[in-house]
């Protein structure tokens, strides 16, 4: 879900609606905004579907106000409907909330204030919100105090900002999920996240968790849970807002794919020696001399991501493990404090990777964020981060962060290769170069990629599937994940070593099956490609362009550039990209908004 909100000398409706098309990839299946008219009070417009249709019934009915807040929701208690859309508001129709994240107690929230005489306009968890002030109001209390009380009331993760009629303040708190104020001269944000103000300002004060936020008419006040100020400085982001737009692309994603070679340049540039040694100003050799074992914790895309490396380390001898960090929140591994625990997250926000997170450091153990995002609560709550530098990704199908994961995450490895077994990589000078290389080589693959010519040929069969050994199995993975996201296809990914351990039995002449190659496992991957051939499946083969025996069994052929091994799946992925991106776009799909998923899923 996403949050704005925006206070202003004049009228902030344009606001309200630009910052929430900003933040449609945090979830869309309903939206609206709540405006303070003055003497008409509270306009509160609400719509299911997308932006769009939110945006239509504002133009039927132009509201305005000086001050307001928007919601774009992805759904999570009860279903996309104009009553479950947020703003909520209180009985009186005078207080009104958006709010992301989850409140545990809702219910029990719920059946007493119903018990009191309240009633509930829709099936969401926030609604207790309003209900609540609603009451502290009535007690006598001021906004601010009943904004506190009732947060005080909450049990849960969650972003909240409060309109009340008549009241010129916006009032915000977060706990454990992102909110963001943006400082534009007299005209001040409240957001989930930066993108949604990035055209009207880059000044930025991250707000932390427990703190509530007063923004008026004249400035700001940060205070912490007891009323206690205090100081939350402003700093300058450095995304640029056209990071942020389309630029003339169809789409977000195709502009992703294409800013691949810039954003892997920025995630590099200035940390590789020419010998492959390794530069990260915030960890410097030595760093982790004192790490055993290695934990990875990471959701989809950024999971894979955090696979790819774990081949590195193992190799090497690092002992390192990958775990899903849904599963790590519940059930979290063994851990300690010579255990060096890495969240991988592109946004930083991820419910599921920040419980892990809590729970590493529960056990005494090290850690450590990669992420994209500046200032997000990942890099802020792990001992340490470590930037990705990939710019703002806005499609909801991770590219240039999965790209810019897989580089930093090299870097990393070859850091904590050189301090825990003493000695770097043997061939670091080779995965340094490689890895210089790669926003070349990605540009090579961009131009002269056949994947738009080929995808009609492969579009509407019964299945997909992506198979690879070594870094082919996280890139297979990853290539099967996105295309099921966007073309809403049945795909696939398996290590190619388990294909003829079961989903074997699914192969026919009308499942393609694509192929990774990272250039190490020659003949045995080889093999894997007769098993799939033999019961008639056309097969896609993406691998080095002097594989010479790939090209020949392989119905199609999608080369990149002879490089080092574990640059290699980083250019597969990018075809694998491609051919998700082109047979979604024949087939009309959602690209950049695919249905039922968010970019950022606040909510464990
Ligand atoms: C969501 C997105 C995925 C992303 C995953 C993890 O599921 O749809 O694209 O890979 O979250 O996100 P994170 O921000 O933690 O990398």
């Amino acid at each position: 879900c996403g949050i704005t909100a925006c206070i202003a000398d004049g009228d902030v409706v344009d606001e309200l609606l630009t910052g929430l098309a900003n933040l449609e990839y945090r979830g869309y299946d309903s939206s609206g905004i709540a405006i303070d008219g003055g003497a008409d009070g509270l306009s509160v417009l609400k719509r299911s579907g997308e932006i769009s249709t939110l945006r239509a019934t504002v133009e039927e009915e132009p509201p305005s106000g000086g001050i307001g807040i928007g919601h774009t929701r992805w759904s999570t208690h009860g279903p996309p409907t104009d009553e479950n859309a947020h703003p909520h508001i209180d009985c009186t129709g005078s207080v009104s909330v958006v709010h992301n994240g989850i409140i545990e107690n809702h219910e029990e929230l719920r059946t007493e204030l119903s018990e009191r005489g309240h009633r509930f306009s829709s099936d969401t968890d926030t609604e207790v919100i309003p209900h609540l002030v609603e009451e502290g109001l009535a007690d006598g209390l001021d906004p601010d105090e009943a904004f506190r009380w009732a947060i005080g009331r909450l049990e849960g993760g969650f972003a909240v900002v409060m309109l009340v009629d008549g009241e010129e303040t916006l009032y915000a708190t977060r706990r454990g999920s992102p909110l963001v104020l943006g400082l534009d001269g007299d005209r001040r944000f409240l957001a989930s996240d930066v993108p949604s103000f990035l055209e009207y300002t880059d000044r930025v004060v991250h707000l932390e968790d427990g703190d509530v936020v007063a923004v008026g008419p004249t400035g700001y006040a940060v205070t912490d849970a007891d009323g206690e100020r205090v100081t939350r400085e402003p700093s300058t982001v450095d995304w640029r807002p056209e990071d942020a737009e389309r630029d003339g692309y169809e789409h977000y994603m195709l502009k992703e794919i294409n800013e691949q070679p810039n954003a892997l340049d920025r995630t590099v540039s200035g940390r590789i020696g020419n010998d492959g040694s390794v530069s990260l100003s915030s960890f410097p050799p030595g760093t982790f001399a004192d790490v055993r074992d290695v934990q990875f914790v990471a959701c989809g895309t950024s999971y894979h991501a955090a696979m790819y490396a774990r081949e590195h380390l193992i190799e090497m001898g690092v002992p390192a493990y990958t775990f899903r960090a849904g599963e790590y929140a519940t059930a979290p591994a063994p851990a300690d404090e010579d255990t060096l625990v890495v969240a991988v997250t592109q946004s930083g926000e991820t419910a599921d990777t920040l419980q892990s997170v809590r729970h590493a450091r529960d056990a005494g153990a090290r850690t450590l964020a990669v992420t994209n995002v500046v200032g997000s609560t990942a890099s802020r709550e792990c001992d340490d981060a470590l930037f990705i530098r990939a710019g703002p990704e806005i499609g909801v199908a991770a590219t240039k962060t999965f790209s810019s994961q897989v580089a930093a995450l090299s870097l990393l490895g070859e850091r904590l290769v050189e301090d825990v077994t003493g000695e770097p990589s043997p061939d670091r000078a080779e995965r340094g170069a490689a890895l210089r290389r790669l926003p070349a080589d990605v540009q090579r693959v961009l131009e002269d990629s056949p994947v738009a010519k080929l995808a009609d040929e492969y579009r509407g069969r019964d299945a997909y599937f992506f198979i690879g050994r070594g870094v082919g199995h996280p890139v297979a993975l990853e290539g099967a994940l996105k295309f099921k996201e966007i073309t809403y296809e049945h795909a696939e990914g398996f290590g190619s070593a388990e294909l003829k351990h079961g989903p074997l039995a699914l192969v026919t002449e009308d499942t393609p099956v694509v192929a990774v190659f990272d250039g190490r496992h020659g003949e045995k991957a080889l093999a894997n490609v007769e098993e799939v051939r033999a019961r008639g499946a056309p097969v896609i083969a993406v691998a080095g362009e002097g594989s010479r025996k790939v090209r020949e069994i392989a119905d199609e052929f999608l080369p990149v550039p002879d490089t080092h091994p574990d640059a290699t799946g980083v250019l597969a992925n990018v075809q694998l990209q491609l051919v998700s991106y082109h047979v979604a776009d024949l087939l009309g799909r959602a690209i950049d908004k695919p249905r039922n998923l968010a970019k950022s899923v606040t909510v464990e």
